[in-house]
């Protein structure tokens, strides 16, 4: 089986309307006929962009997806400043990203909340983009496979194989996020496979062989190609290296 790369940009908490414009333009302009065939090209603006954003890859016919950084799981009611689902598909999103360790570190989202996430997600159709990923901690302390598979399997407990397929995981090791230490292609390769693995037990051969799991942390022009090259690395969610359209664009040119 092969996959389809799957690259998301990330913006995080950057970029006004004004400045997510000009950048979405910026990678419109560099589209490349051949991204439709060979990678899936995904940009994760704040929520106030998205429909801006969008705007501009529409208008330039563009098959480049919008998704967001965070989702609540009920459709709609008395929840202060939070982001329902039908919003985000009447806006045209078709990712999100759930239970980045930012979102878990910072703001207290559980292995719970993320599993809740990920059904409503997956409901709506909304692919949801699952990070998982260790501690420097965890890490040196030699677990982080039960802590990385453990966190898979919450996220996706009580879904059904037959709806799992178009969720991706992304692989994000805590100590190489924002931080310009990669981790290595082996390090990366190893948790992947056993993430792999883990959907393979949950979902099947099959399915786990569909999936896509991807790298993230201080992913960049100079890395990624070890890193997309390994075989259960299948594309990147990229923070800095995504805020410039010139280096978002050569990683997704990697994937050509
Ligand atoms: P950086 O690429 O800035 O390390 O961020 C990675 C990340 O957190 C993507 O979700």
């Amino acid at each position: 089986m092969t996959r389809k790369p799957l690259m998301a940009g990330t913006w995080k908490m950057n970029k006004t309307i004004g400045e997510a414009v000009v950048l979405a333009q910026d990678i419109s302009n560099n589209y490349d006929d051949r991204w439709k065939d060979n990678v899936d090209v995904v940009v994760c603006p704040p929520y106030v962009d998205l429909k801006p954003v969008k705007t501009v890859f529409e208008f330039d016919r563009v098959p480049v997806g919008i998704g967001a950084q965070n989702v609540y799981w009920e459709d709609a009611g008395a929840y202060t400043g939070e982001i329902s689902v039908p919003m985000l598909t009447e806006i045209g999103c078709e990712w999100c990203i759930v239970g980045h360790s930012e979102r878990r570190g910072l703001f207290g989202e559980t292995n719970e909340d993320v599993n809740k996430k990920v059904k409503a997600l997956i409901a709506a159709k909304i692919n949801p983009i699952v990070c998982v990923g260790e501690s420097l901690a965890v890490r040196d302390g030699g677990t982080t496979l039960e802590f990385v598979c453990a966190q898979v399997k919450a996220a996706f407990a009580g879904i059904d194989a037959n709806l799992a397929a178009n969720a991706v995981v992304a692989y994000e090791p805590i100590w190489a996020i924002g931080t310009g230490r990669t981790a290595t292609p082996e390090q990366a390769q190893e948790v992947c496979k056993a993430i792999r693995e883990t959907l393979a037990e949950l979902f099947g051969a099959a399915v786990a062989d569909e999936m896509r799991v991807l790298y993230g942390g201080s992913m960049n022009p100079g890395n990624v190609d070890l890193l997309v090259a390994e075989a259960d690395i299948d594309g990147g969610l990229i923070g800095g290296a995504a805020l410039k359209a010139d280096s978002f664009i050569q990683l997704v040119n990697v994937c050509l």
